[in-house]
C-alpha cells in the first residue's frame, strides 16, 4: 500500500516537473497533439487532406504566436470556422503552446 502510494506520487512528482519546465510550448509534445490536426491539416503541417472538400490553410511555418493568437480567437468565437471553434474550444493554452511549437519548428526545419 505505501509503496505503491510512493509510486504514485513520484509518477505525479515527474509529470509535474517535465509539464511546467516546459511551460512555452514544447514542439515535441506538440507533435503529439496534432494527431487531431492531421487530418485536417495534413501530414506533418504540409498537405491538406481534403483538397477536394476544402482548403485548408497551411499550418507548418507559420509564427507560433500567430498560430496560438488563431487558436485562441476560434475558442473564443472571434474566428467563427466550427470545425475549428470546436476542435480549438478542447485545447488548453498549454496545447496551444505545445503545438504552435511544433508547427513553427516544422517549417524552420525545411
Ligand atoms: C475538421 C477539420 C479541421 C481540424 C480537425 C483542424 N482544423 Fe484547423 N482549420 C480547419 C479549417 C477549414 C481552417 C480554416 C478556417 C477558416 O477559414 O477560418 C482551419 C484553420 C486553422 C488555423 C488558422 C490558420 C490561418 O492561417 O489563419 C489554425 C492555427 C488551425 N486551424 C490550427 C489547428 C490545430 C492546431 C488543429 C488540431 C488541434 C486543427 N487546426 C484541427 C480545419 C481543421
Amino acid at each position: 500500500m505505501n509503496t505503491r502510494l510512493m509510486a504514485v506520487v513520484l509518477a505525479a512528482a515527474a509529470f509535474t516537473i517535465g509539464g511546467t519546465a516546459q511551460a512555452d510550448g514544447n514542439a515535441d509534445t506538440g507533435k503529439k497533439k496534432t494527431q487531431m490536426c492531421a487530418g485536417c491539416h495534413g501530414i506533418e503541417g504540409f498537405r491538406t487532406a481534403y483538397p477536394e472538400v476544402y482548403t485548408v490553410p497551411k499550418l507548418g511555418g507559420q509564427s507560433a504566436n500567430y498560430i496560438v493568437a488563431a487558436l485562441k480567437a476560434y475558442k473564443t468565437g472571434d474566428r467563427s470556422h466550427p470545425s475549428m471553434r470546436a476542435i480549438a474550444g478542447s485545447l488548453s493554452d498549454q496545447d496551444m503552446a505545445d503545438l504552435a511549437a511544433y508547427y513553427a519548428s516544422v517549417g524552420k526545419a525545411q
